[in-house]
């Protein structure tokens, strides 16, 4: 339980314990509500500890939606008063099952606004839910509502920025976030050893080894000096990877492109979280207010826990610094889902730390270790056990590794290189890394992800139309 439904619990207690207790609503009911500190009768302002999207509400929702007052009151054990009160509501305004007027609970707050339902209503049908298999199972995706209107403005907010610093003067465009990147290539060799034959698919079909370029960027939007706290990303494209792919437009480009950031989670649950964070960044304001802004009683503490960590966890050396994926992708059928970590290879030497006063410091360290021999990653698989605490939804979760361990499946290998030439430089800034450029088997799974579907392909393309270069895959 999060420091903030601790919160929203006591708040939520001491309010209903001030409430009236129901009166005749429900005279045959076995138990009525009456001196029930968790039912009261409207008057409620949030909804009782239990996030409005995510595992848990699609799972209560599921239930009140699609349940009778028999099992409602009966097996999931429901206050009488609540059970009507909740069938009553799904009958629409003339009162009568099956008609036009029948409605459905899009959201938590819908419900909680219904009379007599509260926390233990709450409660009791999310564990009816669990017990018979009707909240989310593994691998299974549950969008929250507002999602796509999320996503749209994040593009616009991004793209609306490119255009104007664009006409001011800032070119070329850069991309519209981890603006700064290097750009080197390796070979993916894929060891699928480890396996279960039913997991053997995608690119980890057989051991293969994939020429890859990697771009290892810094999250901000602006150039800034390398020293800056940041999110540090590093995007692998794998070549000659045949197969038809998800995105249409590039359906049958050889690539597949892996997305990971330092942190082995993102501080933003969803796309609406993420939308509130480009609101606030778009808008020069500090992102932490973002999650303080929605709910004066949500302090989303974990949240801005992350946040801080994210783009102040130090790193001395892109090529020797460990990356997550943080949302999670398919592997195969459609109940196995995965994250992914790329870590320094076991026992391999680690890049020198340099003086991060030079703004340039990760060329220097990443020119240095390649200098001294190759660097090394061995790329992961985490796979999801529970579809409660791994949640797919909520990529501010982080899947623990004492649930579920990451089992290795491949080695990235970087040679020494010239990654520093003009000529690099340039092919580098015109590449274009999503997580939809991917084999169905690998399907990006998740809010956080679906949203990336269109922004990536929109940001990218807002870039190449104003620097005017064709964009098309290496
Ligand atoms: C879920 C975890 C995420 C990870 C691990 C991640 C990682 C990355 C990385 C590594 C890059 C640099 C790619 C490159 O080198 O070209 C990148 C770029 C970008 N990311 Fe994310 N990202 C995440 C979530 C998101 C979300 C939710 C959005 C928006 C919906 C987003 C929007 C973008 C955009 C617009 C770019 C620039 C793309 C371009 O201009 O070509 N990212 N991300």
């Amino acid at each position: 339980m999060t420091p903030s439904r601790t919160a929203l619990l006591l708040i939520a207690s001491l309010t209903y314990t001030a409430c009236d207790s129901p009166s005749s609503a429900d005279d045959d009911a076995p138990h009525d509500g009456i001196d029930d500190p968790g039912v009261a009768q409207g008057g409620k302002a949030d909804t009782n500890g239990y996030e409005d999207r995510g595992y848990e509400s699609t799972c209560i929702l599921r239930v009140a939606n699609g349940s009778d007052l028999a099992t409602l009151d009966d097996d999931a054990g429901l206050w009488g008063a609540s059970a009507k009160a909740i069938i009553a509501a799904k009958r629409g305004p003339d009162g009568e099952p099956s008609t036009a007027d029948d409605l459905q609970f899009a959201t938590l707050t819908e419900l909680d606004a219904v009379d007599w339902v509260g926390f233990l209503s709450f409660r009791a049908m999310l564990e009816y839910g669990q017990a018979e298999g009707l909240c989310p199972g593994l691998g299974e995706e549950y969008p929250p509502p507002g999602e796509d209107e999320a996503t749209d403005r994040i593009i616009a907010r991004i793209g609306d920025r490119m255009q104007r610093e664009f006409t001011a003067g800032a070119r070329p465009s850069t991309r519209g976030l981890h603006a700064k990147g290097r750009c080197v290539q390796g070979t993916f060799t894929v060891d699928n050893a480890a396996l279960p034959a039913s997991l053997r698919v995608g690119v980890f079909a057989s051991d293969t080894a994939y020429p890859a370029w990697v771009r290892f960027s810094n999250g901000n939007p602006h150039v800034q000096a390398d020293g800056e706290g940041d999110v540090r990303g590093m995007a692998i494209k794998l070549m000659d990877v045949p197969g038809t792919k998800l995105l249409e437009d590039e359906k049958d480009a050889d690539t597949h492109d892996f997305l990971l950031n330092h942190t082995p989670t993102i501080p933003t649950a969803d796309a609406l979280d993420f939308a509130a964070i480009v609101d606030r960044s778009e808008d020069d304001e500090n992102p932490v207010l973002a999650f303080l802004s929605w709910n004066p009683f949500d302090i989303e503490l974990t949240k801005i826990r992350l946040l801080i960590a994210s783009v102040t966890t130090p790193i001395i050396n892109p090529l020797s610094t460990t990356y997550w994926s943080q949302s999670p992708y398919r592997l195969g059928g459609e109940t196995v889902a995965v994250k992914y970590r790329a870590r320094p290879c076991p026992g391999a030497a680690l890049g020198p730390e340099l003086d991060d006063a030079d703004p340039e410091y990760f060329t220097a360290s990443m020119q240095q270790q390649l200098a001294a021999g190759t660097a090394c990653f061995e790329f992961a698989i985490q796979r999801q056990r529970d579809p409660a605490t791994m949640p797919i939804e909520d990529n501010s979760v982080e899947w623990r590794e004492a649930e579920s361990a990451f089992v290795p499946v491949a080695t990235l290998e970087i040679a020494a290189q010239d990654f520093a030439s003009d000529a690099n430089r340039e092919a580098c800034e015109h590449l274009s890394f999503t997580p939809w450029h991917a084999l169905p088997e690998h399907r990006p799974l998740g809010s956080l992800n679906r949203a990336r579907r269109r922004a990536y392909e929109a940001i990218s393309k807002r870039r190449h139309e104003l620097n005017g270069v064709p964009r098309q895959e290496p």
